[in-house]
This record gives C-alpha cells, sequence and structure tokens, in this order.
C-alpha cells in the first residue's frame, strides 16, 4: 500500500518507519507523498491516538530531501513538488501527539519532519542539522519558520547560516530534543511516552495540541481566551465524566473517545 513507509500499528500507536536504508532514509516525492496518505489514513484511524516517526536502520532517521531530485529541477518543478504534497504541513496540521524518535541522521527535511512533531526524543548517536546551505539552497520544509521558534534565533541562524551539524547532547541544551537516551533504550523509552499519551482522552488531547500550537499564531488574550474555549469543549465529552468520576473513584480511568 505504501511504497516508502512501514505503518506498524502498536495498539493505540502508530509507527511510521521511513524505509530507504541505503538512501539514509532521504525524501524523495513517493515517501513524502505516503507520509501525506498515512497521516490521512491515520488522521480518521479511531484506534490511533499517537503517532511515531522512525528511519529504518541504524544509521539514519532522515537525511534530508533526496539530493539527486534536485539536479536540473525547474522553479516551477520545485514549487509543484513542495507544494502538491507538503509532508511537512501534514505532520504540522495532525490533530494528533507525534512523536519524532530519531535515531540517527536528523538533517535538513529530517530536521524539519522532526521539529514539527510535538516531541522529539533522539538516541545519542544521532546528528542534526541544516546543511541546505551547503547545496546553495535553504530549508524549505518550515526549518527557518520551527527551528527559530523552538531554539531561538541566534542558535537556529548557526545552524542554518553554516550547516555544521550537532550532537544529539548539544540538541538537547538548545531544546531542539526533549531526551537523549542511549541508542538500546530508544525504542522502549519512546514507546514509553507514546503509550503514557495513548491511554488519555483522544479529545483532550487534540484540544491539548491545538491549544498548545494556537500559541504560535495568536497574541496572549487571544490564545487565552481560545484556551477557554477548548477547555470547555472537554466538558461535553463523557471522557470528562469519565475522569472525574475515575478519580473520585480512585481508579484509573478508560477513555474511549466520546
Ligand atoms: N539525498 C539523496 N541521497 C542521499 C542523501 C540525500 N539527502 N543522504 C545520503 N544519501 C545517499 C548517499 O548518496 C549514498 O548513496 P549511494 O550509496 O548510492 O552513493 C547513501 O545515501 C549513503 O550515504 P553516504 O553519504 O555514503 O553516507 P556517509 O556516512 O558517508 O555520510 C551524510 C552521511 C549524512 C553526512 C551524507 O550522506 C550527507 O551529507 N547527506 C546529505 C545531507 C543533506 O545535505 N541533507 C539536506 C538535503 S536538502
Amino acid at each position: 500500500m505504501y511504497e516508502n513507509i512501514i505503518l506498524d500499528k502498536r495498539g493505540g500507536v502508530a509507527v511510521i518507519t521511513i524505509n530507504r536504508p541505503d538512501k539514509l532514509n532521504a525524501l524523495n516525492i513517493p515517501t513524502r507523498t505516503d507520509i501525506v496518505n498515512v497521516l490521512d489514513e491515520l488522521k480518521y484511524d479511531n484506534e490511533t491516538r499517537v503517532v511515531v516517526f522512525t528511519g529504518a536502520g541504524e544509521k539514519s532517521f532522515i537525511a534530508g530531501a533526496d539530493i539527486s531530485e534536485f539536479e536540473g529541477r525547474t522553479v516551477n518543478d520545485q514549487l509543484r513538488a513542495m507544494t502538491e504534497r507538503n509532508a511537512f504541513q501534514a505532520v504540522g496540521d495532525f490533530p494528533k501527539p507525534a512523536i519524532a524518535m530519531i535515531n540517527g541522521f536528523c538533517l535538513g527535511g529530517g530536521c524539519e519532519l522532526a521539529l514539527a512533531c510535538d516531541i522529539r526524543i533522539a538516541s545519542e548517536k544521532a546528528k542534526f542539522g541544516q546543511p541546505e546551505i551547503n547545496l546553495g539552497i535553504i530549508p524549505g520544509g518550515g526549518g527557518t519558520q520551527r527551528l527559530a521558534r523552538l531554539v531561538g534565533e541566534g542558535v537556529a541562524m548557526q545552524m542554518i547560516l553554516t550547516g555544521d551539524m550537532i550532537t544529539a547532547q548539544q540538541a538537547k541544551e538548545i531544546g531542539l530534543v526533549n531526551e537523549v537516551v542511549a541508542a538500546d533504550q530508544l525504542e522502549t523509552r519512546t514507546m514509553e511516552i507514546a503509550n503514557k499519551i495513548a491511554e488519555k482522552s483522544p479529545i483532550a488531547l487534540q484540544m491539548a495540541k491545538e491549544s498548545v500550537k494556537s500559541a504560535q499564531r495568536m497574541n496572549l488574550r487571544e490564545g487565552l481566551e481560545m484556551e477557554i474555549q477548548r477547555f470547555c469543549i472537554c466538558f461535553s465529552s463523557e471522557d470528562k465524566e469519565e475522569g472525574v468520576k475515575a478519580f473520585l473513584e480512585k481508579r484509573k480511568p478508560t477513555f474511549k473517545g466520546r
């Protein structure tokens, strides 16, 4: 069904593996199309509550856009390739929580895909960078926008203008990743976080995610008003009744997404 990704549904967590290991999982057009399509599928799949992105093989999460597609490409062709099936936008707009499980090179479009996720967990072997400048181009999947918002303009500028790679530990220090773990613990730790989130009310998760993301688009007053509206929307759900009841009855809640 998909050409370059593997979809593995593990209960409430859908793991999407970019599967071009001999090209270090570089994002060519079919792969980006797969990402857009799988997210369309998972958006409406009630069972899936969280998605996790990772890369096949030991070496790389995603080593960026597939550079071989750039040769000889015209402005129009490039515009079409970037806007028609925009995987970065599909990840950024995905309504359910998305986690990047970063197992190796996380470069260019790979870093941008991770930035479009909500949480980033990295192996201590991971390397991060926006090396587009070395090709005479700039990040085009949100790197100049999301990276600067996450780590601050000065640090983002240095990464984008030099094209230099940084280590997982440096990525943690600048706030680019949430956690760095030993390579053999990456999957365990990421799935632990994903499973914990998957147990929450999917309605509350969506409201929480949208509210936090609103902060990028709204001023504080608008954002606070939006937060109250979304808070109150949760009061229309059976999950809120269940959550409150379970607390009062001193038991674990079972959220059904209603
Ligand atoms: N696009 C297309 N192919 C890529 C690629 C990319 N972004 N990144 C790696 N590959 C391919 C290589 O061409 C090579 O293919 P080959 O075996 O057919 O020659 C294969 O993946 C393995 O990569 P290689 O360069 O041999 O591995 P390495 O360990 O020596 O170096 C990197 C790893 C990540 C430092 C290096 O591959 C690299 O710089 N990649 C490009 C990163 C980049 O600029 N990304 C932003 C693109 S806008």
